[in-house]
């Protein structure tokens, strides 16, 4: 049986109904993870749980340590992994609160530990990545989403951005331009590094805010929250119905 794990962005630092039954620390050859991996029970099947800025939500994405949160999950025997995003929405159908299963995503961030294949090679590697997000994971989340009887987006392209500030709002009318559909910070190199480890990876996009420009003047960190909530709660919807089916 896959071994699961979910990684929690913005609005998800603790996972509700997960029923701990122990927390493990993992050193890692690239430092430490963002916190101890968090072992429980989800919906009847084994999870584990990691909170990507931190617990106390404190690790910003630029500083998001992703090559110790993958190598950790892959080192505990994780097979495949739920990575859930807030983005900012771009694109008509990416409205607040709307959760979407990108298939897609162009990579805007740089200074970023990016990649395990760099020291102690027996050979340069190249992984394919034409498509980044794994299919069965994917399908899965889709599925649950359609049993849940919410109208998840199927596709979509993610622009993953430096951060932490948010875009201007010429900066979300190229990232359109380059067909783009929703907007993170967090998407890589977390989604290249778990296909370098071979894990089964695929985000859970929820829509926190329109895009910078799209929306009212300004976007409000009480806006965000607020969408999560109702985003967040959709979120716990889907997985129950997901889970089962992985
Ligand atoms: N831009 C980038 N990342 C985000 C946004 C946004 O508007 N909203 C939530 N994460």
């Amino acid at each position: 049986m896959a071994s699961l794990a979910i990684i929690g962005g913005t609005g998800l630092t603790s996972l509700e109904g997960l029923k701990i039954v122990g927390r493990e620390v993992v050193h890692t050859p690239y430092g430490e993870p963002s916190g101890p991996l968090t072992h429980g029970q989800l919906f009847g099947r084994d999870v584990t749980f990691l909170a990507r800025h931190g617990y106390r939500h404190t690790i910003p994405p630029h500083r998001v340590n992703y090559r110790a949160n993958l190598w950790a999950l892959k080192h505990i025997g994780v097979t495949h992994v739920i990575a859930v995003a807030a983005v900012g929405g771009i694109t008509e159908r990416m409205s607040p609160c709307q959760l979407a299963v990108p298939d897609q995503i162009i990579d805007y961030t740089y200074s970023r530990a990016h990649t395990f294949f760099e020291e102690g090679l027996d050979g340069v590697t190249h992984i394919d990545f034409t498509q980044p997000y794994c299919t069965e994971m994917r399908q899965a989340l889709l599925r649950g989403g359609r049993e849940a009887g919410l109208d998840l987006v199927d596709g979509g392209t993610y622009a993953a951005t430096q951060g932490p500030r948010l875009e201007t709002a010429a900066e979300i009318d190229r990232l359109e331009r380059d067909g783009c559909d929703v907007v993170g910070m967090t998407g890589m190199p977390e989604a290249a590094l778990a296909r370098e480890l071979d894990l089964c990876y695929a985000s859970l996009a929820v829509v926190a805010n329109w895009g910078a420009g799209r929306g009212g003047e300004e976007i409000t960190m009480e806006e965000i929250g607020e969408n999560l909530r109702t985003g967040m709660d959709r979120v716990r919807q889907v997985l129950k119905a997901a889970i089962p089916l992985i």
